[in-house]
């Protein structure tokens, strides 16, 4: 039931908003919850949903064993819950103090390897924070850049990467490119901890 809640919530916010009629802006703050669904039409990835473990993002893991709260009862959510700061970066979302924050390394080596470090854990090198945008469609980007998915990961998931320029990431093949779309969370966000 938990895993079905983003959705339903995207599915109805798609039947009142098509790309073609934009919303005037963003409809999410700075350090609002949110999910974020894949699109790409007539493909496998539509409508997946993003999680998070192990320090990846993924689509379509059975499940990403998380811990969470809802602030009153111990969740199971199956997607990952997101929240962008004023300045660009993007987080799980958790009332707690030990952060989780997403990192990029467009770098020849990295190849948009998309991931997250915990706590303390310094950004690993080569990679960057801080240009992560939700643009006027509610498209979530980085540097003006979208993602890719590659199918065979762990679990049978996929893994989602940024946009770097390689269409096939990390030695992977049969990836496919996608839009992350934002979905809203408008009450009782799950507050996890993810596994690193
Ligand atoms: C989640 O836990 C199950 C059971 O231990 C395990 O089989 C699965 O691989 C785990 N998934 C991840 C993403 O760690």
């Amino acid at each position: 039931m938990f895993s079905n809640a983003l959705s339903f919530a995207f599915l109805a916010g798609a039947a009142m908003a098509s790309r073609s009629t934009p919303t005037p802006s963003s409809t999410i703050g700075p350090d609002e919850p949110f999910g974020l669904m894949s699109l790409r039409s007539a493909s496998p990835i539509h409508f997946g949903q993003f999680q998070a473990a192990l320090s990846s993002i993924f689509l379509f893991l059975p499940s990403q064993n998380a811990t969470c709260d809802d602030g009153q009862k111990p969740t199971n959510p199956n997607y990952a819950t997101f929240a962008l700061s004023e300045d660009g970066g993007l987080y799980l979302y958790a009332n707690s103090a030990t952060p989780q924050q997403l990192f990029v390394d467009r770098s020849g080596m990295g190849q948009g390897k998309l991931g997250y470090t915990t706590g303390a854990q310094p950004a690993p090198r080569n990679s960057e924070r801080t240009a992560f945008s939700i643009d006027e469609y509610g498209d979530l980007s980085f540097n003006g850049a979208g993602f890719i998915a590659c199918p065979n990961s762990i679990d049978g998931a996929w893994t989602i990467w940024v946009d770097a320029g390689f269409a096939n990431p990390g030695g992977n093949s049969d990836c496919l490119g996608l839009a992350a779309r934002t979905v809203k969370i408008e009450e009782g966000a799950n507050s996890c901890s993810y596994t690193s």
